[in-house]
């Protein structure tokens, strides 16, 4: 994503400096979430409750993001942010780590036309550099060539944590006080905002997670500090259109109070 100048707000003005209109506007809604960020949990026991290798279930697990994908416009979200590879999941063996690499590669060369066509708009967050240059550059190239959708904006968390993505926007934002280019008198809590990685998003109204485990995992942890949570038993190749619309039903009778009080 483009370096956005520190006096600039996360939306609006923001959006100039992408290379195409991002159309990332944050319109409150009292019964929708127009953000959803999904903790896509539960591809391993799928797998192995099957008598199947890992890899299987994450498989499975990448079929269902075209469906949650589809889903979106009915369901009211406009922004669908999905935690596919963690800064901590590079502790898993080597077989592993490198299938889900290549399943990464080849996901993005099936679906990119799809995505396309489907009017989705692909982001990626997530430290970048650690990646092999091949996955990177076609994230790049699907970002590119989906920047001027606006039906869903899609957002792929890959080597992304949340203490990761806030150490390395304080890194810089010492690096622009260092160059004179942000005083840090002015610094507060929307300066940090425009240097994280999801600069261009509005706040997830709801984090989902799948297969029962009630955390977070370093997911997006400044942008989820209102958010509504959904832990959901269901594991992640098993989570349909459906289960999807039920969440959205049960967060339409949340009562969010973002720490005021209801008249
Ligand atoms: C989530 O499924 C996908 C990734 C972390 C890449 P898991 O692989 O964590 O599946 P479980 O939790 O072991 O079942
Ligand atoms: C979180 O799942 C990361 C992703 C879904 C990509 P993990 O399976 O890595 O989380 P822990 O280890 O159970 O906390
Ligand atoms: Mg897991």
């Amino acid at each position: 994503m483009p370096k956005i100048r520190p006096d600039q707000t996360p939306e609006g003005t923001a959006e100039s400096t992408e290379t195409c209109a991002s159309g990332a506007q944050s319109e409150p809604n009292a019964e929708r979430a127009t953000h959803v960020a999904v903790i896509m949990d539960g591809n391993g026991r799928w797998a192995q409750s099957r008598g199947k290798p890992r890899l299987f279930g994450h498989h499975a697990g990448a079929k269902r993001v075209k469906e949650i994908v589809r889903a979106c416009p009915d369901l009211g979200v406009k922004y669908l942010t999905i935690f596919a590879f963690s800064t901590e999941n590079w502790k898993r063996t080597q077989t592993e780590v490198s299938g889900l690499m290549s399943l990464f590669r080849r996901y993005i060369q099936s679906e990119l036309k799809g995505l396309v066509a489907e009017g989705v708009r692909v982001r990626f967050i997530g430290d970048r550099p650690r990646l092999d240059n091949k996955l990177i550059a076609l994230m790049d190239e699907l970002e590119s060539v989906t920047c001027e959708n606006s039906k869903v904006h899609l957002t792929i968390a890959i080597n992304y944590g949340g203490r990761d993505e806030v150490s390395r926007a304080i890194k810089e934002m010492a690096r622009d006080v260092k160059t004179g280019v942000l005083d840090p008198e002015t610094v507060d809590e929307t300066t940090l905002t425009r240097y994280l990685d999801t600069r261009v998003l509005p706040d997830p109204d709801l984090v989902i997670r799948t297969s029962g485990e009630a955390r977070i995992s370093n997911f997006l942890l400044w942008q989820s500090a209102y958010s509504e949570y959904e832990f959901i038993d269901t594991l992640w190749p098993d989570f349909t259109a459906e289960v999807f619309a039920d969440c959205m039903a049960r967060f339409a009778h949340r009562d969010r109070r973002f720490g005021g009080v209801k008249s």
